[in-house]
């Protein structure tokens, strides 16, 4: 029995299906080509006689120009030429009644030459910094990255992937704690707004967090339109802004930490014995060209701004901080062999009175000389040391005496010069007595410094001072930028 079900099926189906494949073979091969031929029907009807310069809806409401876009990535920010590259699809969207051609719902979608053939919007980026054609880079591979969707009504979705590199005016005062607001500007470059009015479609950007940025972050986005007046007119501008805030960890591992491990390091100076000059001074200079050459590679990165800058300020306090830690050094040295020279000097001195208070004064030629180059010296001081022994000789006989040793371009000088001095006789009484003051002032005001017995003194100090001023600048420091 189930043989024969069989049987019977098979024959019922060989009689049957023949009719019925075939059939529907026919009809569904017909419907298809014809609808093809429909198409190139329909293209070539509605654009025949289509006027390519003229808007659509010419001469009456301006036209609504839809915009939306997708960031597919961010290519690079850059501080020197105040840009940044960014890669997008761009969507507009505008009615076209004459390329109406049935109902709503059928969509085709064509290839991209279609745009040629028909009126687009001149749509450009007012901050783009490319001076090649507009869009700035549309990428074609493996074709023109281009799309045109027609629907029946005469609706048009136009489509294109480009890259652009828009300007990017930035805010650098507190680099690199800064965050910055980078913007797309869209307008129509001839229609103003009587003809053509752009408009963000409901969800007018996309793809923002999936967007990577390898020096920032992506902190929000917002969208605006407003009417911008020009020369020509008034057109309308939709412009998308990007907060960017900058990713500090790049700076504290290139420049903050070296800057604060070299300032460190200049502190070492202290705790190594002041009679190490080479030692010493070595580490200083040392520091000192680190922190130069630190603030040099900065540097290289941003552009030439005249205004002072957050990393600026942490450059030049640590430089300082160096160099103050190499001019420590220098009066460690100072105070230590300074105290030296001068008891030896004090010594000398003594033995020098000892000694001329046997001597016999006798003036040699050379002698007078020197007394009167002393006695007509700027320096007061030196005047009035020499003063007894200048009172000795006659100034006349000396003059006449040495005029004859010297080149001739030095005689009236040396001649005006005692002239002079015979003839401002007053004031130059006058300048001792300010000289005297001002070095009783100092001799007060060294008195009143507490005195250096011990020059370790100066460097158990700095061991304590120089942390806790560091500490306390950066305290201050990262207050006032990152707060
Ligand atoms: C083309 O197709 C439309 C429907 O899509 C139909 O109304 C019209 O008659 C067809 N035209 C031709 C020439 O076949
Ligand atoms: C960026 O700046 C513009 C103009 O100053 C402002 O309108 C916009 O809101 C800012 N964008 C963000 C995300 O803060």
């Amino acid at each position: 029995m189930v043989l024969s079900g069989d049987i019977l099926l098979t024959i019922f189906i060989v009689h049957l299906s023949p009719l019925s494949v075939w059939g529907y073979l026919e009809s569904g091969g017909n419907s298809a080509s014809d609808r093809l031929e429909n198409v190139t029907q329909t293209i070539s009807r509605i654009l025949d006689g289509y006027d390519i310069r003229l808007r659509p809806n010419f001469g009456g409401d301006p036209l609504k120009v839809g915009m939306d876009l997708t960031i597919a990535s961010f290519d690079a920010i850059s501080e020197v030429n105040m840009d940044y590259t960014i890669t997008m699809y761009l969507n507009q969207y505008w009615k076209d009644e004459r390329l109406a051609f049935s109902y709503e719902a059928e969509v085709l979608t064509l290839s991209g030459d279609f745009a040629e053939k028909i009126w687009v919007p001149d749509t450009f980026f007012a901050n783009d910094k490319n001076r090649g054609f507009v869009p700035s880079f549309l990428h074609d591979v493996t074709e023109r990255n281009k799309l045109v969707r027609l629907s029946g009504d005469g609706s048009i979705t136009y489509g294109m992937r480009f890259t652009t590199t828009l300007a990017c005016m930035m805010d650098l005062h507190y680099y690199p704690l800064d965050s910055q607001n980078c913007t797309v500007e869209i307008e129509s470059y001839g229609y103003t707004v009587l003809d053509v009015v752009m408009y963000w479609k409901e969800t007018p950007v996309r793809g923002v967090e999936e967007a990577e940025l390898p020096q920032f972050t992506i902190l929000g986005y917002e969208t605006n339109d407003r009417k911008e007046r020009l020369a020509t007119g008034i057109y309308q501008r939709l412009s998308l802004s990007f907060k960017l805030e900058r990713n500090i960890g790049y700076f504290v591992f290139q420049t903050y930490l070296p800057s604060i491990l070299i300032v460190m390091l200049s502190w070492v100076s202290f705790w190594i014995n002041h009679e190490a000059t080479s030692a010493r001074v070595a580490l200083g200079i040392t520091t000192v060209l680190t922190m130069t050459t630190i603030s040099t590679g900065v540097r290289s990165s941003l552009p030439r701004i005249s205004y002072v800058k957050a990393i600026d300020i942490y450059l030049v306090m640590c430089f300082v901080f160096v160099f103050a830690a190499l001019l420590e050094y220098a009066a460690v040295n100072y105070t230590y062999w300074g105290a030296r020279a001068r008891k030896k000097t004090k010594q000398k001195r003594d033995l020098m009175k000892k000694q001329t208070s046997v001597q016999t004064p006798e003036t040699t030629e050379a002698d007078i000389i020197e007394l009167q180059d002393l006695r007509i010296s700027p320096l007061p001081s030196i005047r009035s040391r020499s003063g007894l022994a200048s009172g000795a000789t006659t100034p006349a006989a000396v003059g006449a005496h040495d005029r004859g040793h010297f080149p001739p371009s030095f005689r009236p000088a040396r001649y005006n010069a005692r002239n002079s001095g015979l003839r401002y006789r007053g004031p130059r009484q006058h300048k001792p007595k300010v000289f005297h003051a001002l070095k009783r002032g100092a001799s007060v005001l060294k008195a009143s410094l507490p005195k250096i017995k011990d020059v370790n003194v100066i460097d158990k100090y700095s061991r304590v001072v120089f942390p806790v001023s560091f500490i306390l600048f950066n305290a201050v420091y990262w207050t006032f930028y990152v707060f």
